[in-house]
């Protein structure tokens, strides 16, 4: 795993509450509304990559869902969603792990990353992030993806990212996916201050 990366996530959970963070989410709406549109059954498997702490798995859990996967470069992260969870916690499956170097131990029919894609800027680690998407997705597997707007902004929490439109958001995943929606949204901060986000459904032709 790359150590700097880590230590800079860890750094980042453990010195800032989960609802301070920038990309704190009360509800984590569009997700949960695409995640929907996908139609899959309640015990497909979903894999949230670079999850966080975030509150998406306590509501797919609260939805009947039994087949969820959390991924994330921060134990640190990981253990503060297991804590709000409680019990629950041993009814997902919580993986620390890098992105770019994730062996899937099974296939996805669901693939959610909000906010992590975006941070790989040197192009040798999104053909990294793309390979582990293709070993990880099932035949017809969906892809749930939020990344920065061309008018969101141009860092996250000290770090560089790239920013796409849905067009050039899809061309990053390529001609074996079809769009199936895309979204614009202003996500507000909890200091108030407003990021545009681009958000595509994809799935596997
Ligand atoms: C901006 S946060 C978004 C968290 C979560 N998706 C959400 O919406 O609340 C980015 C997350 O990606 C994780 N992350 C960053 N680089 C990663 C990598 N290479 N592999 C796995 N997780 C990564 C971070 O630890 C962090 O939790």
């Amino acid at each position: 795993m790359n150590a700097e990366a880590q230590g800079h996530w860890n750094r980042v959970y453990t010195t800032k509450a989960t609802n301070a963070v920038s990309w704190y989410q009360a509800q984590p709406k569009i997700s949960l509304e695409l995640i929907a549109s996908a139609n899959l059954p309640a015990d497909a498997p979903i894999i949230d990559v670079g999850g966080g702490a975030s509150v998406l798995a306590d509501r797919l859990l609260e939805q009947g869902r039994t087949d969820l996967c959390v991924l994330d470069i921060s134990a640190a992260a990981l253990a503060a969603a297991q804590a709000r969870l409680g019990a629950h916690s041993r009814r997902v499956n919580w993986i620390e792990a890098d992105v770019r170097e994730f062996a899937p131990p099974q296939r996805y029919a669901l693939w959610h990353d909000r906010a992590v894609f975006h941070f790989l800027t040197d192009p040798g680690d999104r053909e990294k992030y793309m390979a582990t998407l293709r070993r990880s997705l099932s035949p017809r597997g969906h892809v749930v993806i939020a990344t920065f707007a061309p008018d969101g902004p141009a860092r996250c929490s000290g770090l560089d990212v790239a920013q796409y439109d849905a067009t050039s958001l899809h061309r990053e995943f390529g001609a074996a996916f079809e769009l199936l929606e895309s979204r614009r949204e202003t996500h507000t901060t909890p200091t108030g201050a407003e990021q545009r986000f681009t958000w595509v459904h994809l799935q596997l032709r």
